[in-house]
């Protein structure tokens, strides 16, 4: 375990930003973990998992700690469901096309989201219908004032939208070390009702997909309209859909009739922020380094060298247009530092 200082992160989000931290360490042990915590640095702790959804604006004096725990193990199989264990750090790409190659169900969906295990809970990550709390079982955590380990059941991480505990009551208090999934063995209960996968299986000719054909259907789908952050830097949606009352969207689907939106509750309407901020006229626009995505509005893009501080303004920007055209306030998903 080797502590950096000033290190650059700009490998480290993927945004590729050149940020830099002031303490860097590579945590591979749960010891490893206790180890620096017990020694209670001084500057201020900042847990990095695998960069996708954060925005840097500005130099970390903090003491990074990137979460490298590594690992996945069978806890227990029966002839329908299995329950499988992967390390906080294990990136959650190459987990999901794991649990795929030993055909167990349930994350199929969730192909090709960057990032890592252990983040994964903190936003509840979701695409195509699915969200991690559908196959959550629980995840162990290491209480950073007590280290003390505990487990949160799903139950208690309160999961929501792009949400749970860990952005709330249990924020910068736990790292989360593992997560357990509830996943099917042969019985599966596949999802292919929503957006293109259906008609991507349809023009494949599969009427009866195997979870290898979603999530290749997936695959195809984001990589059709998301850029690779390894080509292009960006952090995935960088706002989420904003859920608006009943009242709200009355007055918007009138001016508006031509926006989609899904029905949330009777009383709750989630509309696309992409489309709210093409509509805004964002899409495909390029200002300096930062830009909107051509393909995919809510995807803001770092061309090459755009600072987290240019990224920030046209996100602000955008928020203000779109205030301004639609009266709808969209707030970022990725964390801002
Ligand atoms: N749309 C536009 N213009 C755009 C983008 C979208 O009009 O530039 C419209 C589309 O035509 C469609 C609607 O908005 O009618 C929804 O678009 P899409 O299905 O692409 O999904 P999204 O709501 O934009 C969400 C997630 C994505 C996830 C997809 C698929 C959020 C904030 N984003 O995007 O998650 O992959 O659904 O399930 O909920 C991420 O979180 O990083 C992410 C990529």
């Amino acid at each position: 375990m080797q502590i950096e200082e000033n290190k650059s992160l700009k490998t480290y989000n993927t945004f590729g930003i050149d940020c830099h931290a002031r303490y860097f360490v590579s945590i591979e042990t749960i010891d490893e973990l206790k180890k620096v915590l017990s020694e209670k640095p001084s500057a201020a702790l900042f847990i990095l998992g695998g960069g996708s959804n954060m925005l840097l604006t500005k130099d970390l004096n903090a003491f990074v700690l990137h979460i490298n725990l590594k690992g996945i193990e069978i806890l227990k199989e029966t002839d329908t469901e299995v329950l499988v264990k992967a390390m906080a750090g294990e990136n959650w790409h190459e987990f999901v096309q794991y649990c795929i190659e030993k055909d167990f169900g349930g994350l199929e969906n969730l192909s090709l989201i960057p990032g890592n295990v252990g983040t994964a809970p903190i936003q509840n990550i979701g695409a195509y219908g699915v969200e991690l709390r559908d196959t959550f079982e629980s995840c162990s955590v290491l209480e950073i004032e007590t280290l003390k380990e505990t487990v949160f059941t799903k139950e208690e991480c309160s999961f929501g939208y792009r949400n749970s505990i860990f952005k709330n009551e249990a924020k910068g208090k736990f790292i989360i070390t593992s997560v357990i999934f509830r996943l099917t063995k042969g019985n599966h209960k596949t999802s292919v009702s929503y957006g293109d996968i259906q008609k991507n299986l349809t023009d494949r000719n599969i009427n009866k997909p195997t979870i290898k054909a979603i999530s290749e259907a997936v695959i195809a789908i984001r990589q059709s309209k998301l850029p690779d952050p390894k080509v292009l830097g960006n952090s995935g949606s960088f706002f989420k859909n904003p859920i608006v009352t009943s009242e709200i969207f009355k007055e918007f689907k009138q001016k508006f009739p031509e926006a989609p939106f899904y029905e949330v509750s009777p009383t709750e309407f989630k509309i696309p922020a992409g489309w709210l901020i093409e509509n805004a006229g964002f899409k495909g626009k390029r200002f300096g380094d930062a830009g909107v995505h051509k393909n995919q509005a809510l995807v803001l893009v770092n061309y090459a060298n755009a600072t987290g501080k240019e990224i920030w303004q046209l996100a602000m920007d955008i928020q203000k247009k779109v205030k301004q055209t639609t009266g709808i306030f969209i707030e970022p998903e990725v964390n801002i530092f």
